[in-house]
């Protein structure tokens, strides 16, 4: 399956993964471009961006407890078990674009999370966040200081978290493989993480059934999916050892 670039990744220091919503699709969640896309049922701007937000927090919170509620109740599935796994191989990186928190399920211990998470919420005007995994009754949820909460993500229009993009940035110019996993690399800056890894001469491995944007520039560009590509991987370093 990696035929020639089998060496390379023997001999690779340290392996970022670039990860979007297709590497957590065959855990049941749904991607939001694809044809089962959420972006073809629910109309993006009315519920994922601040505005949104303001002009019905009730309805965004209602979305967005959905899906934390499907997420809670969801698995890693074999793709992220196996990007885990290699963290006894190599050095391995995870920029999720996802807020499912499945990496970190499955065992990965070096994630960085550039849209936030849904497991994390936080207060629209004190400095309060927090984990929750209880279940929210009345939306939108209220904190201590009386002020609404909202979900600890980035939504569109956003900056991403400074610390988090400058480390992501620090990474993708630091590898010398980076393996995309399940984005469209449709939305920036994620989508640029790539072209740093590329400019730094790292070895660009593509994951996805559909081609994208970037399939041209790939190393090598496996049109399968990642719960079956990514345990080859590690059985590569297996045999190492
Ligand atoms: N394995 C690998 N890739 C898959 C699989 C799979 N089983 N199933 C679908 N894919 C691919 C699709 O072909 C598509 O290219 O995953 C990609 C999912 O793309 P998007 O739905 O656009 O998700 P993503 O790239 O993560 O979106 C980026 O957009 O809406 C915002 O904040 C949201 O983080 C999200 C960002």
């Amino acid at each position: 399956m990696f035929g020639a670039i089998e060496e390379k990744l023997k001999n690779s220091e340290k392996i970022v993964f670039v990860t979007g919503a297709g590497i957590s699709q065959e855990s049941g969640i749904p991607t939001f471009r694809g044809k089962e896309g959420l972006w073809r049922k629910y109309d993006p701007m009315k519920l994922a961006t601040i505005d949104a937000f303001y002009d019905d927090p009730k309805l965004v919170w209602e979305w967005y407890e959905d899906r934390r509620r499907n997420m809670l109740a969801a698995e890693p599935n074999p793709g992220h078990k196996a990007i885990a796994e290699l963290e006894e191989y190599t050095k391995v990186v995870v920029l999720t674009q996802n807020i499912d928190g499945f990496h970190q399920k499955a065992g990965s211990t070096n994630v960085l999370e550039l849209h936030g998470s849904i497991i994390r919420i936080k207060c629209t005007v004190c400095d309060f966040k927090d984990e929750i995994h209880s279940r929210f009754e009345k939306f939108p949820p209220r904190c201590k200081c009386g002020e609404i909460l909202r979900p600890d993500v980035v939504w569109f229009g956003e900056a991403l978290p400074q610390d988090v993009w400058s480390e992501a940035i620090t990474h993708a110019n630091s590898c010398d493989v980076m393996i995309i996993v399940g984005t469209s690399l449709a939305v920036s800056p994620a989508n640029t993480l790539p072209i740093y890894a590329k400019q730094n001469n790292a070895l660009l491995i593509e994951v996805n059934p559909e081609s994208t944007i970037m399939s041209a520039d790939m190393d090598l560009s496996l049109k399968i999916t990642s719960a079956n590509a990514l345990p080859h991987l590690v059985s590569i370093f297996k045999r190492l050892t």
